[in-house]
């Protein structure tokens, strides 16, 4: 740091994404913008566009001025019935479309695989979650996809379900068939919304893939994890103009009242983006990515089956004999950081801010990569738990955190989640049994907080 504002102390933030600046390692992890999106060059000067709602910039919740401008150029973009910003995340447009959906209360039919924004949110709305489980037909370690008749027999068992929730893609790139569950759906007269968080391209790529194409009431899209947006922007797409009066409301009861300028902007900037080269720039990181899928495919690295994300290169590693930790430890003495290992995947997130020499790279790291016998992945999916409390009366109760070991028979009072194959083990509420904690203690987690 220079000038006047030198510091002399310790700011190990500071120091840490400096240190981590210095590796210049090549990014197939989150955000999209892999620190280089052209579109975001403007950024360049944050501490300028650092501002609070002014009569020149407008107000996000009150739907005036330059930030209204840039909602409804998005709107147009996306051909939605309302696409609005959010400079909370994803986990903000889950809020709010949660709260839209059953403003006070009520059952919703949720897909097992949802994120910890979701559970929160259940638990502020005093919403009853009826699970849907996936099927497992993504291969070995993988939760899979959710099945429409599954959803259907969950709608008939609940007809006082408020909605379906889904998560599509998931962590992994898998995407159900949200047409037939959508159709499904219809047929009992309940909206379906949407966690796109990992599928904020997908409009652009192939519009037909979007949630919203597919009959879903509205979705949210975490665009900085795919798109070139700074982290924390993410759109908050309506497809059903019902809810449209709403909507400001639903993401102020939960949103802070000083978004993020330089969030919001970098919205805008990606819209402008997706419009003038999204679609060419998506469709060539398509290709690249299944030309590196391919690739590693013939060293052993298998993708997922079925419908997936192309932009998600997910591998099995163990059925190559290395552990995802290995592969990524590999890459990473290649120069490469991973989105995310663990015993037997490898997530690598590619968005058009890679270039050629990032796959090219990634490629002779695969060709090299070393491989061994091959292992199953561990199966961690137990037995639907016993349902205790609600999600709201064990993540409000007071708690305590114990050792996995010694959790059978306590109630859960937090999510706890083993990655893969991202279903939730236990949720709140629910009696952790000891298939529950052998697992939990098998993946890695040791300590849960339990109701007290
Ligand atoms: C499936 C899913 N949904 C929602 C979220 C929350 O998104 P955000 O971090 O943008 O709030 C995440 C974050 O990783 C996620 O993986």
């Amino acid at each position: 740091m220079e000038g006047k504002g030198i510091l002399t102390i310790d700011i190990p933030l500071y120091q840490a994404l400096i240190q981590h600046r210095k590796t210049e390692q090549i990014s197939l992890h989150m955000p999209g913008h892999k620190g280089k999106a052209d579109c975001l060059v403007p950024l360049a000067d944050i501490l300028g566009f650092d501002v609070t709602e002014l009569p020149s910039t407008g107000s996000l919740f009150d739907a005036e001025g330059p930030t209204l401008l840039a909602e409804e150029a998005a709107t147009r973009a996306f051909k939605t019935a309302g696409t609005f910003f959010s400079a909370g995340g994803c986990t903000l447009c889950i809020q709010a479309m949660l709260r839209l959906i059953a403003p006070s209360g009520g059952k919703i039919i949720m897909d097992r695989v949802v994120h910890r924004s979701a559970v929160n949110a259940m638990a502020l709305l005093n919403l009853t979650p009826i699970w849907v489980w996936p099927r497992q037909d993504a291969g070995p370690g993988l939760a899979g996809r959710i099945n429409a008749q599954d959803v259907a027999d969950a709608l008939q068992k609940n007809p006082d379900a408020r909605a379906v929730y889904l998560t599509s893609p998931d962590y992994y790139g898998v995407m159900s068939d949200l047409h037939a569950i959508c159709a499904q759906a219809t047929k009992y007269q309940v909206p379906v919304i949407v966690d796109s968080a990992h599928g904020a391209h997908l409009f652009f790529l192939d519009r037909r893939l979007h949630p919203l194409s597919q009959g879903a009431a509205m979705c949210a899209d975490s665009a900085h994890k795919t798109l070139p947006v700074l982290t924390g922007g993410a759109f908050l797409q309506i497809g059903d103009a019902r809810y449209l009066p709403d909507v400001r409301d639903a993401m102020a009861l939960f949103g802070s009242t000083s978004p993020s300028f330089p969030i919001l902007l970098s919205l805008d900037l990606c819209r402008a983006w997706l419009e003038e080269q999204g679609e060419a720039a998506l469709a060539e990181t398509a290709t690249q990515a299944a030309l590196l899928n391919a690739y590693a495919r013939t060293r052993g690295f298998l993708a997922p089956e079925g419908p997936c994300d192309p932009l998600h290169l997910v591998w099995n590693t163990a059925q190559a004999g290395i552990s995802g930790r290995q592969a990524a430890f590999h890459l990473r003495e290649a120069g490469i950081e991973a989105e995310y290992a663990d015993d037997a995947f490898l997530i690598l997130l590619l968005s058009p801010f890679n270039t050629q020499e990032d796959f090219s790279r990634l490629r002779h790291a695969v060709k090299t990569m070393p491989t061994g016998t091959p292992f199953a992945p561990p199966c961690l999916l137990p037995a639907p738990p016993p349902v205790a409390m609600t999600p709201r009366e064990a993540l409000l109760a007071s708690r305590e955190r114990i050792s996995v070991r010694q959790a059978a028979g306590r109630i859960a009072a937090q999510v706890a989640c083993p990655c893969p194959p991202a279903i939730p083990t236990v949720m709140p509420g629910e009696s952790i049994t000891e298939e529950c904690a052998t697992m939990l203690a098998q993946s890695g987690i040791l300590e849960i907080q339990v109701v007290k």
